[in-house]
């Protein structure tokens, strides 16, 4: 595993941008897995700022996003598919048709994980962790083994959430996410984290016990991963 620590949010960020974007350079045709959250957001501000400038292209690039919820439409101002047509894919230009969210399967949901697969599986999954250690939304106790299907929220997601809602009750109760085994199925993994909230969950992930109670734990397990944290994050490592 290697780890990243830098300076702050921004430097964070573009750490995650240029790796995305060498990634992609070699392989315009990539498959990447994708998270929502404020984490990667300035990574995708500076990933379509690049597209627009021509030095990385979308163009050939398919997405698999790691979670929605349920019962939003996708023109839902809350839903992940407005806020990934908002903050990357409305900006660069990739296929609309080559973009993909798991609630769309539904209600076969092991459907989404045999469409990663015919599409040749994912290339680069960037993650982000929820402040309980989910990564997409496997929850604590989600099982290592799990695939793609409808789980239910658990209370400090949901609070953590509402930040984005009108109030805690608008709050889907349930939300379509890729499995941990689909999530480990990518050839690479980048988790980033950023601020204080995280230290925990980030310490936990990386030198706890791999265990159900933190899924981002299993990433122990992945020979391929990549950790970005900014200091805030990582204050509570003791290998750094
Ligand atoms: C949501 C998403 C996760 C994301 C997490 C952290 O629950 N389903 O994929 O990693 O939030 O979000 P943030 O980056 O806003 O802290």
């Amino acid at each position: 595993m290697e780890i990243y620590i830098e300076d702050n949010y921004d430097a964070l960020s573009k750490r995650a941008v240029d790796i995305i974007a060498s990634f992609l350079k070699e392989k315009p045709t990539a498959v990447l897995g994708l998270p929502t959250g404020s984490t990667p957001q300035k990574t995708y501000e500076m990933l379509a700022k690049k597209c627009s400038r021509g030095e990385i292209s979308f163009k050939k690039v398919k997405t698999f996003n790691l979670d929605e919820y349920s019962g939003l439409s996708p023109a839902d101002r809350q839903s992940y598919h407005f806020f990934m047509n908002k903050n990357l894919f409305s900006k660069t230009d990739i296929d609309i048709k080559n973009t993909f969210f798991p609630i769309d399967f539904k209600p076969d949901f092991k459907k989404y994980d045999k469409k990663i697969k015919e599409l040749g599986g994912i290339d680069l999954q960037l993650l982000g962790i929820g402040r309980d250690g989910h990564i997409g939304f496997n929850e604590p106790g989600s099982k290592f083994s799990s695939k793609s299907r409808e789980i239910s929220l658990a209370k400090p997601t949901i609070e953590d959430n509402a930040r984005f809602f009108k109030s805690i009750k608008d709050v889907p109760i349930k939300a379509v996410t890729m499995g941990i085994d689909t999530i480990m199925g990518a050839k690479k993994i980048i988790l980033i984290a950023s601020g204080e909230k995280k230290n925990q969950a980030i310490f936990n992930a990386l030198e706890g016990k791999a265990s159900t109670k933190v899924p981002a734990s299993i990433i122990q397990r992945h020979k391929n991963v990549i950790v970005i944290l900014d200091k805030e994050a990582a204050r509570k490592l003791n290998k750094k």
